[in-house]
């Protein structure tokens, strides 16, 4: 079948304010396709930089069909490469993460240097070049402590989302921060619906207890107002924030791919914690108001996240399957904070643990009617909704964008 015209078809009858058809939840075409047209081609977040804490700490993620080391050289720069060895493929790190002094291919010992630089492979003869058989790169952007990569040749540019991320960023100074926890799950349901239910509070009340004694349930602070407005009492937050130093202003941009907004969190809350107190005592970053909120960030398809004054969440996202998809989480805390002193690790974990499982859960049931013959896209609550419809607004956009110029060139 020629799944592209089809896929115009069906975006062509697409019910703006409605779920989409049951394909786009479940089909290998599509999913082949979304993995083509988007996550091959965007830049993705891929890991917290402090996570890679000195010179030869490394980790591996896999998109799709790819495989990408990313490493800390010697000069501390971070660089990501394709984790296949210029000899016959092989994967060099099979590990999630590690610590290496050289990356070394398990098959016959090609070893690269952190750079990726070839500098030992035995018996090769006399006409072989190493530095014909480097590593090979892939592109990567360090922004404020946050690792993007894109996997395209001909990345789109990075600079605009960066310039408007860096304000944001650079109070939370993920530069000095560790990584306390981290967590990785994979829920049985498509990226897309992952992502349609991050973008709604809307089953906040009856899913999240531990998250809504700090999480407010106003639809504004997950959603998009239809015309952009903000609330009074919203612009009232922001404004307080920003006089304090800590950018909060609401910023939709990249044609819908990206939004920053610090939100008030409940009152009397300053925290993702049961009890609504901080999480942690030495504070990451330098927003000087407790309540300020949390800094809510995302940038699609791969991530979203959650900058509070004492510590920070980033989650990933990435898709394994039409219907499986990885979340990991990352708590951020500052360098210097010691578990047990400054937090206590069940006490800074336990709400978004708690979260993620019960959105895991939600989001299979969905997965699982979505199956049934019988579904038909329902439509989306114009008002507790409204993220929702942007990100599917945004999908849609994106995906008919690349194919247009994909199917010209078939024809
Ligand atoms: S495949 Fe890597 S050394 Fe042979
Ligand atoms: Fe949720």
């Amino acid at each position: 079948m020629n799944a592209q015209f089809s896929i115009q078809e069906l975006l062509a009858r697409r019910k703006s304010g409605h779920a989409l058809e049951q394909p786009f939840y479940t089909s290998q075409e599509i999913y082949d396709l979304d993995l083509e047209l988007i996550f091959y081609k965007e830049w993705l977040y891929a890991i917290p930089a402090c996570q890679l804490v000195k010179p030869g700490s490394y980790a591996t993620v896999r998109i799709g069909a790819y495989d990408v080391i990313i490493v800390k050289g010697g000069d501390n720069q971070i660089r990501a490469f394709h984790n296949s060895c210029r000899h016959r493929g092989s994967i060099i790190c099979k590990a999630r993460e590690g610590q290496v002094a050289k990356l070394v291919c398990p098959y016959h010992q090609w070893t690269y240097e952190l750079d990726g630089r070839l500098i030992w492979a035995n018996d090769m003869g006399p006409d072989f070049d190493p530095s014909k058989h480097g590593l090979k790169p892939v592109n990567l952007r360090n922004l404020a402590g946050l690792v993007y990569i894109c996997l395209s040749d001909t990345p789109p540019p990075f600079e605009p989302f960066a310039q408007l991320a860096r304000p944001y960023l650079e109070v939370h100074d993920l530069e000095n921060a560790k990584v306390a926890f981290s967590s990785t799950i994979v829920e049985k349901g498509n990226w897309k619906l992952v992502w349609e239910n991050n973008r709604e509070c809307y089953h906040c009340s009856s899913n999240h207890p531990a998250l809504c004694r700090s999480f407010p349930l106003d639809p504004e602070v997950a959603g998009v107002s239809a015309d952009g407005s903000v609330s009074a009492g919203l612009q009232a937050h922001f404004d307080r924030c920003e006089a304090a130093g800590a950018p909060a202003q609401f910023r939709l941009e990249g044609d819908g791919q990206y939004r920053f907004a610090r939100i008030p969190l409940q009152e009397k809350a300053v925290s993702y914690t049961m009890d609504g107190k901080a999480g942690v005592t030495r504070q990451l970053g330098r927003v000087a108001l407790p309540d300020a909120g949390s800094l809510l960030a995302f940038h699609y398809p791969s991530t979203w996240n959650h900058f509070l004054p004492d510590h920070s969440l980033t989650f990933r996202v990435t898709p394994i399957s039409p219907t499986e998809t990885e979340v990991t989480t990352s708590w951020l805390v500052h360098k210097d904070a010691v578990e047990g002193v400054d937090y206590d690790l069940k006490r800074l974990t336990e709400v978004w643990i708690a979260t993620n499982s019960e959105d895991r859960e939600i989001v299979e049931t969905n997965q699982q009617g979505i199956f049934s013959p019988a579904y038909v896209p329902g439509p989306y609550s114009p008002n507790q909704e409204s993220g929702v419809i942007q990100f599917v607004d945004w999908y849609a956009l994106w995906l008919q964008r690349s194919l247009t110029p994909f199917q010209m060139a078939a024809e």
